[in-house]
């Protein structure tokens, strides 16, 4: 699945599932663009695994939800490396609580990083994808985007509402060759999970018929399929990465 040519940019490639990620498109030959909004430390040590794995890449420190700063950073990116034929829209927070008590600042937060930075950096991706003919979109969702879970009211909206903007890309920008997916990841060890209380992982654990949870490996190696020449035919579709927690579509 060698992809030898292209760069990429992963939003929060700095840290957990996106530093995967990162790694698994520089092994398939990829230049990567590591984006980080805070742990510049993070995104260097990042940097330095895709090295010492022979890969290349560069860093790229913008907040996803700030449009003004996306347009820039990826027209300076598109001078200097050659434009993005792959973006991954992995950056993500959470801020969760029980709907009654959600203050507006949460809601926002989450939309704002989740769901409208994977629409300021499409937007200002697309063009130079369109152009080349050619184009990978992937959007990190979740499993919680299809199932929903009290107290992520703010979290599964903004990952279901990732699904609908997928699917609506895809159809705009099928006939140039530039397809739009997701990856919805079930429950994978990172820091976004790590502190969960013992009890609620066991609880967790309950609902996965493979019985553990996964590791950002397993939800990178998808997105390098997604990314991949071979994946062509495929558009607007959702690969669930999630030990079977869910499997409808
Ligand atoms: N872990 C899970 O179980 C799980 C399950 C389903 C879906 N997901 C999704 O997978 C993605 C990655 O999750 P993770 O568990 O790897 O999270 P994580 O370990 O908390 O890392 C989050 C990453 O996003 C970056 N980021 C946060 N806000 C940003 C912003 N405004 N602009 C740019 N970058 C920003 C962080 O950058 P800094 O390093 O600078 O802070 C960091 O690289 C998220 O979209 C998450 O919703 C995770």
């Amino acid at each position: 699945m060698s992809l030898e040519g292209k760069t990429a940019l992963v939003s929060g490639g700095s840290r957990g599932i996106g530093r995967a990620i990162c790694l698994q498109l520089a092994a398939q030959g990829v230049h990567v663009g590591v984006n980080y909004v805070s742990n510049s430390t993070a995104a260097e040590e990042t940097l330095a695994a895709i090295q010492k794995a022979d890969g290349t890449g560069f860093i790229t420190g913008f907040d996803v939800a700030d449009s003004q700063d996306v347009q820039k950073k990826i027209k300076e990116i598109a001078s200097e490396h050659g434009g993005i034929d792959i973006l991954v829209n992995n950056a993500g927070i959470t801020r969760d609580g029980l709907m009654a008590r959600m203050k507006d600042v949460e809601w926002d937060a989450v939309l704002n990083t989740n769901l409208k930075g994977a629409f300021t950096c499409s937007k200002a991706v697309m063009r130079g994808m369109m152009k080349k003919r050619w184009g990978r979109i992937i959007n990190i969702t979740s499993v919680i985007g299809f199932l929903g879970n009290g107290g992520q009211v703010n979290y599964a909206a903004a990952k279901a509402g990732l699904v609908g903007l997928t699917k609506s890309m895809a159809r705009e920008l099928a006939a140039r060759q530039v397809t739009v997916n997701c990856v919805a990841p079930g429950y994978i060890v990172t820091d976004m999970t790590r502190d969960l209380p013992e009890n609620i992982q066991e609880m967790i654990k309950a609902q996965i018929p493979l019985g553990t949870l996964g590791t950002p490996e397993d939800v990178a190696s998808a997105t390098g399929y997604l990314a991949s020449e071979e994946s062509h035919y495929m558009t607007g579709q959702t690969l669930h990465v999630n030990g079977g927690m869910y499997m409808g579509n």
